[in-house]
């Protein structure tokens, strides 16, 4: 007998991105995405703002992604949503919309932590993309987070460090601001650092034990260093901007390899994956490429799409939870600081 296909429909908001997607199976049917353009005039994502902007866009995401897939609501067998960690109010847009559905079509509801879901957007089954073997390191490199974990099955993670202060996205889209570039930073300084020399400036690492991580004092550095550049030439930045960036990509590729290398030694992994925004970057892709050959590792890349903020990783991780019949309680709450 065929087997039953399974719809799941998946929600993200946990920050300033509205998406649903709809998947059947391990397979994407659609994935739609709205971005909040509001925040880049504030040079940073305002909470108040990003609830709002949620409200306005989710019915038209769902409806869309459901469109798309090309089938009937009733068909979903069970609704995944974000629960944390992330803003509560932008939480609590998703959290509410996804039990009324799942309430009103009388089908599972599934909670999903969105920092798992980063790691398990490798399991997303796509032409060319080679999933990741227990156990791999999983390097969760985002505008919120920055962590090494230990996946050992689907459901069973470790996080063996974290950043102390703020994320590898921050790092970038900070920077950015006091280079007078727009927000997210991220993508034009990865483009810049291209064009540019990243031994031009030197940025001392910062000294952090074991498999921490820590980014607030390369940012300060990165700004006494511009302010005292600027003050001898008003025209320093312009001038400089491509090296600039290159320097700030390297220095930042360079914490966050070193970082792996030791994880590798400690684990006796050498199966590595990235997720989260800054798993876009070319500097990060190339490295660990280069790592192959290098130091024997086997890496694993997301697909572009999936990397930033995206509802089609909530939706498989809703996918591996139905096959366990892992379902949710009605009352279940958002959290804004839900740990892996
Ligand atoms: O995962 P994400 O969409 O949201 C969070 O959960 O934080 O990550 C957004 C972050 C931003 O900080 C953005 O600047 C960064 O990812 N980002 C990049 C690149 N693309 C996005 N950083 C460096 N290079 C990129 N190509
Ligand atoms: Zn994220």
């Amino acid at each position: 007998m065929k087997k039953e296909n399974i719809y799941i429909l998946g929600i993200e908001s946990s920050c300033d991105d509205t998406s649903a997607a709809v998947l059947c199976n391990d397979r994407i049917l659609s994935n739609v995405v709205a971005d909040q353009k509001i925040h880049a005039e504030y040079g940073g994502v305002v909470p108040e703002l990003a609830s709002r902007a949620h409200q306005q866009n989710i019915v038209p995401v769902v409806h869309q992604a459901i469109e798309k897939a090309g089938i009937k609501k009733e068909q979903l067998s069970a609704i995944a949503f974000t629960r944390g960690p992330g803003l509560m109010g932008s939480l609590l847009v998703g959290t509410s919309f996804a039990k009324s559905l799942a309430y009103g079509l009388n089908i599972p509801l599934i909670d999903v932590n969105h920092m798992q879901a980063h790691i398990l957007a490798h399991f997303i089954d796509e032409d060319n993309h080679k999933k990741p073997p227990f156990p791999f390191l999983a390097m969760t490199i985002s505008g919120g987070h920055t962590q090494i974990v230990k996946v050992s099955s689907h459901f069973k993670m470790e996080v063996l460090g974290e950043t102390i202060d703020d994320a590898v996205g921050e790092a970038y889209d900070k920077s950015g601001k006091v280079l007078g570039l727009g927000y997210p930073a991220g993508p034009e300084i990865d483009r810049r650092a291209q064009l540019g020399n990243p031994k031009a400036y030197q940025f001392t690492k910062p000294k952090v034990e074991g498999l921490n991580f820590s980014f607030s004092g390369l940012k300060t550095a990165i700004l006494y260093f511009v302010q005292r550049e600027v003050k001898a030439n008003p025209n320093f930045i312009e001038e400089n901007l491509n090296d600039i960036c290159a320097s700030i990509q390297y220095t930042i590729i360079g914490i966050l390899m070193a970082k792996l290398k030791l994880a590798v030694k400690q684990t006796a992994i050498k199966h590595i994956a990235i997720g989260g925004g800054v798993s876009a970057n070319s500097g990060i892709r190339k490295a660990l490429k280069e790592s192959e050959q290098k130091f024997g590792w086997a890496t694993y890349v997301p697909k572009f799409e999936y990397t930033t903020d995206n509802a089609a990783m909530i939706a498989i991780v809703g996918y591996l939870k139905y096959l366990e019949k892992d379902f949710s309680d009605f009352d279940v709450m958002a959290t804004a600081r839900l740990k892996i």
